[in-house]
């Protein structure tokens, strides 16, 4: 396993030395101005780059601004690559604990960002390593995007938060407390909200279990590639599933896996969010 470092970012040089990445990993058409990145980092955003000893390449980059969310100061997480070499090494965690301790140090406890709910490598990383959640779905969030993993499909999203603070959350980044096999799942009962068929999506259940699994593909990029059909057939079954459950405050809080690369989220009911208080009500 190749050894990194890990560089905040503080200038022009530094932010530059993304666009590189930005472009392989998406293309350039949506990629973020190094000078853009720069007045971010200025004001209170961050940017790292992970390096691998002897290569000047950068192996990685994080790229997040403040944000303000339900009133509340939070952090938003725009971007995180990993160059393809470099994936399944550990980087991705590294990055994404510098990103999480400079929002600790300026007293934020949420880090939040968008993913596509049918990337399972990114859904097993964001749920399963960092322990994040969501509980919002947004129908084609970006619009039609133009890049070589969003093109051709409604670019729905999932808003990720992630408690960087509580004792769950470094306890899955020490690598404790891990999720359990989706096998044991199956075999305590917990029934499927989406489970495919064959290739296919099935019919979306009904909800009111106290667990509940939603099944995506596990490569969909490869699947997108082979039968643009049926990969919009799974987004608008995996948006119908989603949409359903969260409209009945479940959560999607795990990700599990087989041991044959089945994969599926694991929803719970979350306690009701009081309404924020209207402050114009006499
Ligand atoms: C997202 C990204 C930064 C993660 O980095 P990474 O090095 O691939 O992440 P890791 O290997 O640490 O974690 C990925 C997890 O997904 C698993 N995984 C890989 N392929 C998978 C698949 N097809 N299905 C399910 N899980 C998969 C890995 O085994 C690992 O889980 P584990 O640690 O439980 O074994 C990187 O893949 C990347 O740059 N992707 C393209 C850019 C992107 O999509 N960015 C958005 C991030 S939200």
């Amino acid at each position: 396993m190749p050894e990194f470092r890990v560089d905040v970012a503080h200038d022009i040089a530094a932010c530059a030395a993304t666009v590189a990445l930005q472009e392989e990993t998406w293309s350039g058409d949506v990629v973020v101005p190094p000078q853009l990145m720069l007045a971010v980092v200025h004001n209170g955003g961050f940017v790292a780059l992970g390096y691998a000893l002897e290569d000047p390449r950068p192996a990685g980059f994080v790229f997040g601004f403040l944000g303000i969310y339900d009133f509340h100061f939070r952090h938003h997480s725009h971007m995180l690559a990993v160059r393809e070499q470099y994936r399944g090494s550990g980087l991705a965690k590294q990055l994404k604990e510098a990103q999480r301790d400079h929002c600790l140090d300026q007293g934020i406890e949420v880090v939040g960002w968008t993913m596509d709910p049918l990337e399972a490598r990114n859904a097993r990383f964001n749920f399963g390593t960092l322990g994040a959640f969501t509980r919002t779905y947004h129908r084609d969030f970006y619009g039609a995007m133009p890049d070589r993993l969003n093109q051709g499909l409604p670019s729905d999203r999932i808003y990720v938060e992630w408690p960087i603070g509580h004792d769950r959350t470094y306890k899955r980044l020490r690598g404790e407390n891990t999720a359990a096999a989706l096998e044991d799942a199956e075999r305590e009962g917990v029934g499927y909200l989406l489970r495919a068929e064959g290739d296919h999506p099935g019919a979306v259940a009904q909800v009111g279990a106290s667990h509940l699994l939603l099944e995506i593909p596990q490569a969909f990029q490869d699947l997108k590639a082979r039968d643009a059909k049926l990969a919009l057939a799974w987004r608008i079954a995996a948006r119908a599933a989603f949409e359903r459950a969260f409209a009945e405050g479940y959560a999607a809080v795990e990700f599990l896996r087989s041991a044959n690369g089945r994969c599926a989220y694991l929803l719970v009911p979350q306690p009701r969010r009081e309404p924020p208080i209207d402050t114009d009500e006499q």
